[in-house]
């Protein structure tokens, strides 16, 4: 079963409420999502497996670890997943980048793919796939079947905020997918907007509407 790991370090934290705030304009908004990007990227990376080399300090051979050279790839959900890419590239500057490009069809909420773009080694890659929302699960759920479907093994799902239905739907959905999130938030409201949650995420991170 997929498990589900809230961040609640202090600065994740703390970004992640003027990141709420209707008062964060366009800049400000896109900095610390950026920010709050790399902050989870140092929480989701700690499990990442290390061997042992030798190496020669001024001093002495010392043995020392370093990454065992698993690969990478983020794949953020267009629009808004481009948002926390960088973010993460700062702390893994060697993993490749996907892109799908997938809207929520304001009406029936269902998610419509649009674009996929992938590298070409999928299958052999650890893939963190990554948007501000997860909201009700249909575009995440939509994503992960697209990269299944092409190849992909082993994935985990980060974003920023997520409404209790959303989690609940990409966990049945897709059982090996585990899921980091800064906030679970309350609920979903009609409009399928996650309460209290941020708004819409990629006009407040492109400055549209
Ligand atoms: C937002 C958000 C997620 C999706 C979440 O994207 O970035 O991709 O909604 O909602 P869901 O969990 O109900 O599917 P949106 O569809 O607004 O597209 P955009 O990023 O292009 O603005
Ligand atoms: N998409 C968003 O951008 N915000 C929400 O609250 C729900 C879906």
């Amino acid at each position: 079963m997929a498990k589900v790991y809230v961040f609640d370090h202090p600065l994740i934290q703390h970004k992640l409420t003027h990141i709420r705030d209707v008062q964060t304009g366009t800049k400000e908004f896109r900095e610390l999502v950026d920010e709050v990007a790399t902050l989870m990227a140092f929480e989701i990376t700690r499990d990442m497996p290390l061997e042992e080399i030798e190496v020669q300090t001024p001093v002495s051979k010392a043995k020392a670890k370093v990454l065992s050279g698993k690969k990478l790839g983020i794949v953020p959900i267009l629009r808004a997943g481009i948002g926390m890419v960088d973010g993460i590239l700062k702390l893994i500057p060697t993993a490749k980048v996907g892109h799908v490009g997938l809207y929520r069809d304001p009406e029936t909420l269902q998610p419509v793919e649009y674009y996929v773009k992938l590298p070409s080694d999928i299958e052999e890659r650890e893939l963190i796939v990554v948007d501000p929302m997860l909201a009700t699960g249909g575009s995440a759920v939509e994503a992960i079947h697209s990269l299944k479907k092409r190849g992909a093994r082993n994935i985990k799902f980060m974003c920023l905020i997520a409404a209790p239905e959303g989690v609940e739907i990409l966990k049945e959905a897709h059982p090996d997918v585990d899921i980091y999130i800064a906030s679970l938030d309350e609920k979903l409201n009609e409009k399928g907007y996650i309460v209290p949650g941020l708004g819409d995420a990629g006009d407040r991170l492109f400055g549209t509407k």
